[in-house]
Order: C-alpha cells, then structure tokens, then sequence
C-alpha cells in the first residue's frame, strides 16, 4: 500500500502495549490511519508490556482488537499482513536495564535500516502509578532526547489533585522539554469538539452575540449510560469529578468560553483556553454545597434492562462513597461572561448516552406578540451534540401555520452524516496523527493541566471532608439525583432535555 513517502520515518514505542487502551484504541487508530494512507512509508511499532508473548501473539491479539473495536469493522487480509509486518514486541518489565537496552538497540536498528535518523514516539499507556519509572528509565537511555524529533504522550489522568499534577509536570518538564511532552485529552480528538472552534471562528454569525449580553447560561452535558465496567478498581478511587469534570468537560467549557486566537498555532489556541481556567470564579469552601452536586447511581433500568447499584460492581467497595455523577455551577469572571452560569453535569448509567453542549440566550427584549400567541414559547437555544448524531440545532420561534396568530418552536438542524459523506475519524486517530506530525494544539499543556485542578480542589476538598451520607441517590437510567435540580433551579434555570438532532424536548 504506497503510503506518505515525503513524512520522516517515525518508530511508535507503546509502554502498556498489552493493556486495553492499546487494543481498543491505540492500535485500530493506527490501522485506520495506515489504510488511510497518513503513516509514513517507514513506520514501525514497538510494543512493550511484562506479558510473556512473542510477535506473532502479539499481532494476532492486537488483530483481534482492531476486528472488534476499528470503525471499518474487521481487517482485510492483504492490508493488516502489510501493517503487522511492522508490529514487534518486548516482553519484559520496561524498568529493567535489559530491556531498556534491548529496545535502544532496535530504535538504533530501525534507523539503520532508514539510513537516517527516525522520529520517535513513546506512549505512555501505563498505570499512573508507573510513568515516573517509565520516564526516568527514556531519559536514562537516552533515546528521546531530541526535542524536534522524539515525543512523549502521557495518558489521563494527569496527577489526581492538583499537588501530584504539580509534581509530575515537574518531574516531566526536568526530563523532557515540555514541547516533548503531549498530555491526551481524548475529547479534544473528538470531530464535533474541534468543530466548535470552526463554528466559532470561522463563521462570523454567531461570534457577535457569544457573550453576556445575548446569552442567558449555558449547559454542558456529558452522560453516559455504561456503567464503570471492568474499571471498578480505577474509577472507585477517581469518581466522575476527577474522571470526567477536570479533562473533559472544562476543555470543552473552555472552547465555548475562549476569546478568538489570532492563529491556530499550538500556543495561540492553548493561552487563550488556560485564560478561562483563570477567570473561573473560584469556588469558596462555604459555597460548595451551593455549587456542585455529587450523586451514585442505585440499581435501575436502563433500556428495559437491569442494571446494578454501583457498589454491586466489580472492584468498587460495597460502602463506596464515590461520586459516578458530579454537576457544577460555574461563573466567568471576565468582560465576555460576567453574571452567566455555567452548568456542567456528568454521570454514568444515566438515561441516554449524549454529549452537547446548549447555549440558552436571553429573550427578546420586547415581546409585542399577545399572550395567547406565545403560549409555547421558547427561548432561543443552539445546541452542539458531540456525539452521538453529531450535529448542530437552533431552535427558533416560527409561526405556526393557520389563520390564528400562534408562536412555537422549531428546530433548524444540521447534521454531519446528512451534509458530509465521509465517515469522521475517531479521537484517537486525530490525536495520533497529530502526535506524528508535533502538532500539539489539541493537546494539554502542563499549566492548562494545573489549572484544571485548580478549578475542582474546593469540591474535592470539602467532598472528601464530608463524606455523603445519601448514597445511592439516584437510580441507574434516570437523570441524576434531585438535588442537581436545585443547582440550577436556584437561578431560575432547570436542565434541558438533550434537544440534539431527531430528538425532541
Ligand atoms: C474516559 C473516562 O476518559 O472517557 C471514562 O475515563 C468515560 O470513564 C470515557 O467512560 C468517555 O469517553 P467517550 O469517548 O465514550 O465519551
């Protein structure tokens, strides 16, 4: 398959190369990005994980993950032969000085065989707990010492406070140069979160009314109906604040929220975003109660289906205290968002699994329609869904049709699978590709990062002094507890109904 001949070769080294991010993720993006012809002509892929396996075993699971989870479906026969021919492995404890020295020798190796030196790539698919050794044990080796060609992604979660992000970003940026290091947020590859810059900065529409004046309050929903899984043992020590509030939902916060950068170039974009982060108003320990809102699920339904109480699930403690939802209140300290909340909720086995963000904007400032006209109405409101059925809706007030003045209303929508034929690319090729390229414009930089913790480290604080005491709260397939609706209820606000193309209120 001729593949991009211009590109430097480049060697991708997967620590953790055994583990499930590597076989549902990392590996069919790769793949997609192969039959895509987007990877160099010289490319190969190290994996590198304590489980005893030799190449073959290695390419026939990893073949097994792209079959089950690439969005092409399963391999076809010629191309994956072609793809795996490039796959190696190493069993062994990276740690180890043998190891170490063995996978030097094949980067040195590879880049013989290119006659020249190839870009490298090391990915940290690892527990957290290991990155320090892992990292210490590159720069030991010396092989990733070269700030134009060799990189390092690192995995969320980054740090699980603010204190452990602080000391990794140093222990990191005293290894590499932080131009090296590439912090994944996986939300970020999304094709629908990179379209809200699009629709934010190349459309000239809605750009004047993006501030206080025209908009009321925004909400930003992320819900999913799994539950935790097989990641019990990781989530029961996280919860949905740490897993989901501080990465994903205040990066997407921060593209709705951000001024226009004057170019798209890497640091242009992420300085505008960490200034957001900075104007949150910080929430004052007295005020947490008022502010955020945890929540667990107990047992439900969920599609007609059972499903069992958090503490049910595999590895969590049967008296966990673990948040699976979390919402917050947030204010804008700034010129643009003065006095407009922004509330941000998160949960697992909630109703439906939907991800959007709506801007609800204020009223017109004259309602000259007779009551009787506007017996429906509605406020405007633009709807971003991220996923799933991606795709934007303005609900606007129309009249309706007949001969009595009757307001009400209705939806214009634009949706990716109508106006393009091509398929997106998962988040994960996004991010990859742009790892190849040393674009690193979607990925978090290490004051970003900090900053993000600096935002929830009231709420853990004073959630983790007092632990709830209404666990479960919420049964699985509803919409969280209650008490979420006083967060919003409190400024005459409630939470939306997704409205997301085909969906009705
Ligand atoms: C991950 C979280 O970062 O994002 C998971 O750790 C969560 O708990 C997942 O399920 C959601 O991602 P997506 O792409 O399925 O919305």
């Amino acid at each position: 398959m001729p593949m991009n001949s211009q590109q430097e070769p480049i060697v991708i080294v997967i620590f953790g190369a055994g583990g499930d991010l590597a076989w549902r993720k990392l590996v069919p993006a790769l793949y997609n990005l192969f039959l895509d012809r987007r990877l160099p002509e010289r490319f190969a892929i190290v994996g590198v994980a304590r489980h005893e396996m030799d190449d073959n075993a290695f390419r026939q699971r990893l073949r097994e993950g792209v079959d089950l989870f690439s969005r092409r479906g399963k391999v076809e026969e010629q191309s994956w032969s072609e793809f795996a021919s490039r796959l190696t492995y190493f069993a062994g404890d990276f740690t180890a000085p043998t190891t170490g020295a063995l996978l030097r020798e094949r980067l040195e190796q590879l880049d013989r065989e290119w006659n020249g030196r190839a870009d490298r790539v090391f990915y940290l698919a690892i527990s957290p707990g290991l990155i320090e050794t892992a990292a210490r044990q590159l720069e030991s080796l010396g092989v990733c010492k070269d700030c134009s060609r060799d990189r390092l992604v690192v995995e969320k979660p980054f740090g699980r406070d603010l204190a452990s992000a602080v000391a990794l970003n140093r222990l990191l940026t005293s290894l590499f140069a932080e131009s090296q290091i590439y912090r994944i947020d996986h939300y970020l590859g999304k094709e629908t979160v990179q379209n809200i810059l699009a629709f934010r900065f190349a459309n000239s529409l809605f750009e004047p009314i993006w501030n206080r004046r025209y908009i009321d309050h925004v909400q930003i929903t992320v819900a999913e109906t799994v539950g935790v899984e097989e990641r019990g043992g990781y989530y029961d020590k996280a919860g949905a604040l740490r897993d989901m509030v501080q990465n994903h939902l205040l990066q997407i916060l921060c593209l709705i929220a951000m001024e226009p950068p004057v170019s798209f170039g890497a640091d242009e974009v992420r300085n505008k975003k960490v200034d957001v982060l900075h104007a949150i108003r910080p929430i004052r320990p007295e005020e947490v109660h008022r502010m955020a809102v945890r929540g667990q699920y107990g047992r439900g339904t969920i599609s007609g289906k059972p499903a069992p109480a958090y503490r049910d699930e595999p590895e969590v403690a049967a008296d966990s205290a673990t948040e699976t939802f979390a919402a917050l209140k947030l204010f804008i300290d700034n010129w643009r968002w003065q006095g407009v909340p922004f509330y941000l909720r998160t949960g697992k086995r909630l109703n439906a699994k939907i991800s959007e963000v709506t801007i609800l904007f204020r009223p017109a400032p004259h309602q000259l329609f007779p009551p009787a006209a506007v017996e429906s109405w509605q406020p405007n409101r633009l709807v971003l869904r991220i996923q799933p059925e991606e795709g934007i809706v303005t609900r606007i007030q129309a009249k309706q049709p007949g001969t009595r003045l009757l307001l009400g209303p209705v939806d214009m929508q634009f949706r990716y699978r109508d106006a393009f034929t091509t398929t997106s690319p998962e988040a994960y090729e996004t991010l990859l590709l742009d790892v190849i390229r040393g674009d690193a414009t979607l990925f978090m930089r290490a004051d970003q990062v900090e900053s993000a913790w600096s935002v929830i480290t009231p709420v853990l604080e004073a959630w983790e002094a007092a632990p709830p005491t209404d666990f479960p709260d919420y049964p699985a397939g509803s919409w969280g507890p209650e008490s979420a609706d006083l967060l919003t209820a409190k400024e005459g606000h409630s939470w939306l109904q997704p409205v997301g193309p085909e969906d009705e209120a």
